[in-house]
């Protein structure tokens, strides 16, 4: 097992002790950050960076450079997997991702072969590697993927949408041909998130961003199934600890009972749900990450920490929370005002885990240097 200086964000995903509740953004590592800005100019373009692991380390370990951070995510993106079943990603400036040949027909969806990561996507296997290397255990990598359903909106639109118009016709008038694309993509993620576990991912994270868009009745057929047979697919246990994953469906806060019946180890919610009553409603069943709006960063250091202090007294009490954003952090956010929303995060949480048992484990989690992040 490798030892890691900070886990205190695998033991809030595992409701056990922690000193802090653990943080770290979705979008840590972007525009916002004038390093990363650099880094990509030097890359050439966005996929330039993804597709070279020592870059994609370079500017995963960027927001850890600056902030006392839990954990790292590993810098790519969702589209890899369509990228490499032949769709032609591209990134038209200001215009967000694009395809050349999007998946319109009975015959495009027939055509496509189940990704073997190994062969089509050994770069982000190899960025998972050098990234565990330059961490030397600081703090634990997070994997991640695009669910079925997300990635299968942006691979019949060609892009990003608003209204969805072409994935939702396929589904409501051919849902025989969206199940099959949606179950090669699934059994894609599976061996895409697999080959990230061995190669050192130690939690993985679903980004169900387009489920919120979803009715009712077509969230359970057509996202909550395939993140289901996910959950269950995946390796949980790895390199002699436990691998928990994450499912964050945007918009999702309805369905958070149906969420933790997939065998999920933990929730991201976004802004819209209170976060107490989310955990009175799944209880210890799953932890719970999330959930500042994004857009809070925007406002004053002093209103960022009093929403900070408002989401941890809305979850209460003891382990199973990590802090997070509801969304990914944006491009004109201050560095100095993520800087402050962290800080506030450990300084206002330490209150809420006194007396609930981490003096115990805290010479086992961190002999040298505990609670180093709350200076
Ligand atoms: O969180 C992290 O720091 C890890 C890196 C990460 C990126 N994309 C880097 C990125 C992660 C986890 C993603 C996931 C992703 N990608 C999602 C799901 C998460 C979410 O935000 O809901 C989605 C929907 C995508 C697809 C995607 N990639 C879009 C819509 C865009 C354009 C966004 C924009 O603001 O222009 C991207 C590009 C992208 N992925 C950037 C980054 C840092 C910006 C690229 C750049 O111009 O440098």
């Amino acid at each position: 097992m490798t030892e890691l200086k900070n886990d205190r964000f695998l033991r809030a995903l595992a409701h056990e002790p922690v000193d802090v509740t653990p943080v770290w953004m979705m979008r840590q590592a972007g525009r916002y950050l004038p390093e990363y800005r650099a880094s990509r100019e030097r890359a050439g373009n966005f996929m330039g960076l993804c597709g070279n692991p020592d870059m994609a380390c370079e500017v995963t370990l960027q927001p850890l450079e600056r902030y006392p951070l839990d954990a790292a995510i590993l810098f790519s993106d969702i589209l890899t997997i369509p990228d490499a079943m032949g769709l032609g990603l591209y990134f038209e400036p200001g215009e967000g991702p694009k395809f050349e040949k999007p998946v319109r027909t009975e015959a495009d969806i027939m055509a496509l072969d189940v990704v073997n990561p190994e062969a089509d996507l050994p770069y982000v296997l190899d960025a998972v590697k050098t990234i565990r290397r330059e961490l030397g255990g600081r703090v634990p990598l997070i994997g991640f993927s695009g669910s079925p359903w997300t990635l299968a909106t942006y691979m019949i639109e060609g892009g990003s949408s608003r209204d969805f118009r072409r994935a939702k016709q396929m589904m409501y008038d051919r849902p025989e041909l969206m199940h099959h694309l949606l179950d090669t993509l699934a059994q894609s993620v599976i061996r895409y998130l697999n080959g990230q576990i061995l190669a050192g991912a130690q939690a993985v994270q679903i980004f169900d961003t387009w489920g919120g868009a979803l009715s009712h009745n077509a969230y359970r057929e057509f996202s909550l199934r395939y993140l289901e047979q996910i959950v269950k697919g995946l390796i949980r246990q790895h390199d002699g600890r436990k691998v928990p994953v994450i499912l964050f469906t945007k918009g999702g806060g309805q369905w958070l009972e149906a969420m933790a019946d997939t065998g999920a180890d933990a929730l991201g919610l976004d802004w819209t749900t209170d976060i107490g009553r989310a955990r009175a409603r799944v209880g210890d069943r799953v932890a719970l990450q999330g959930n500042m709006d994004p857009t809070i960063l925007y406002a004053s250091p002093e209103r960022i920490r009093e929403e900070v202090g408002q989401i941890l007294a809305s979850y209460g009490k003891g382990s199973g929370h990590v802090f997070n954003l509801g969304h990914g952090i944006t491009p004109e956010v201050d560095p100095e005002h993520a800087g402050a929303f962290i800080r506030a995060v450990h300084e206002l949480s330490a209150e809420y885990h006194v007396g609930t048992g981490f003096t115990a484990c805290l010479e086992r989690a961190s002999p040298s240097r505990p609670g180093r992040d709350l200076n």
